[in-house]
């Protein structure tokens, strides 16, 4: 079997896949199915200061290929999960990446001075940035689609948690220029980036003739979305390659159903993998994406998983 471990910045996985954040909540429902230990690293779903109970419903819509979803980052806020969650992960084994958001970029800063003094910190392997969730009633709060705001957000993070601990911004496709964001939250210090999140929609229920979503727009994710999430990998893993950005590493995510899924994602450039809207019909799906990938990465003859990071861009040169 070929050696999966993968580097995000100076701290070392023994794996790629990661849970998205979102999908499972803080992992307890998960391990019911397989031990959340098994995985590279588990991704909470993204904690806020003060606990929220979300935009109203219905909040969920399926789509061909997907589905909307307007949650609108509910959650128990920063106290519980210090207190219940990450330290439940931490007992388990987990590696932990912490989403964090906030209202204001400061807010993001009180949610990691909060965060920092859990007792399950030691089981965090990095703090992912969500400056992209599309479910906020103001779009100038997608910090993601500016890069002054992206920037902002991403050096009160850097400067909140230790020297060391990976920051990764997670990025949004709705914007004309990623490589453009990309570069503002490397130079305000992230250690990488996760792309993409959920693109924003809206579905419109043709027998109410109204939109079928409470808060009318929502994010698109599922198999819809793989395509997309592999161009945002690709443009910007590129741009590192010409030199245009520092090279970084970035967690690629949107639309994994199968092994080859994350193949893709990883060809073009990603060193880690997400996997989020599977797993609502199929909790084993992270799990069985690794032993896919794993068996996709022996498939090709490659004994490190390393070396498959960005292939597809040497082989599109070659001639
Ligand atoms: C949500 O809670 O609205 C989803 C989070 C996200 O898309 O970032």
């Amino acid at each position: 079997m070929a050696d999966m471990t993968t580097a995000l910045g100076a701290t070392r996985l023994p794996n790629p896949v990661m849970t998205a954040s979102g999908c499972a909540a803080n992992g307890k429902e998960l391990h019911r199915f397989f031990p959340v230990s098994d995985l590279g690293a588990f991704t909470t779903k993204t904690v806020m200061r003060d606990p929220r109970s979300g935009r109203p419903t219905p909040r969920m819509a399926e789509t061909d290929s997907g589905m909307l979803n307007s949650i609108g980052l509910q959650g128990p806020g920063i106290e519980t999960f210090c207190v219940d969650d990450l330290p439940w992960l931490a007992t388990q084994g987990a590696r932990v990446l912490v989403s964090v958001a906030g209202g204001t970029a400061e807010e993001f800063g009180e949610v990691v001075d909060r965060l920092v003094t859990s007792p399950g910190w030691p089981a965090v392997v990095g703090v992912e940035a969500n400056i992209s969730c599309p479910n906020v009633a103001n779009r100038g709060l997608v910090f993601a689609c500016d890069p002054v705001s992206s920037e902002r957000v991403v050096r009160i993070v850097r400067g909140r948690v230790p020297a060391g601990t990976p920051v990764f911004a997670k990025l949004t496709p709705d914007v004309t220029d990623v490589v453009a964001i990309a570069s503002a939250a490397l130079g305000a210090g992230a250690t990488g980036l996760t792309m993409i999140n959920t693109l924003l929609g809206v579905v419109v229920d043709t027998d109410r003739l109204r939109p079928r979503l409470a808060g009318v727009t929502g994010g698109l994710s599922g198999p819809a979305i793989l395509p997309v999430a592999v161009r945002a990998v690709w443009q910007v893993t590129a741009a590192m390659r010409a030199g245009l950005l520092p090279r970084a590493p970035v967690i690629g995510v949107g639309g994994v159903r199968t092994g080859a899924d994350a193949l893709q994602l990883v060809a073009a450039g990603a060193s880690a993998v997400q996997v989020g809207t599977a797993t609502f019909n199929d909790p084993s799906a992270p799990r069985r994406v690794l032993a896919e990938l794993e068996a996709e990465i022996d498939r090709h003859g490659f004994d490190r998983f390393a070396d498959v990071v960005g292939i597809a861009h040497e082989r599109t040169a070659a001639p």
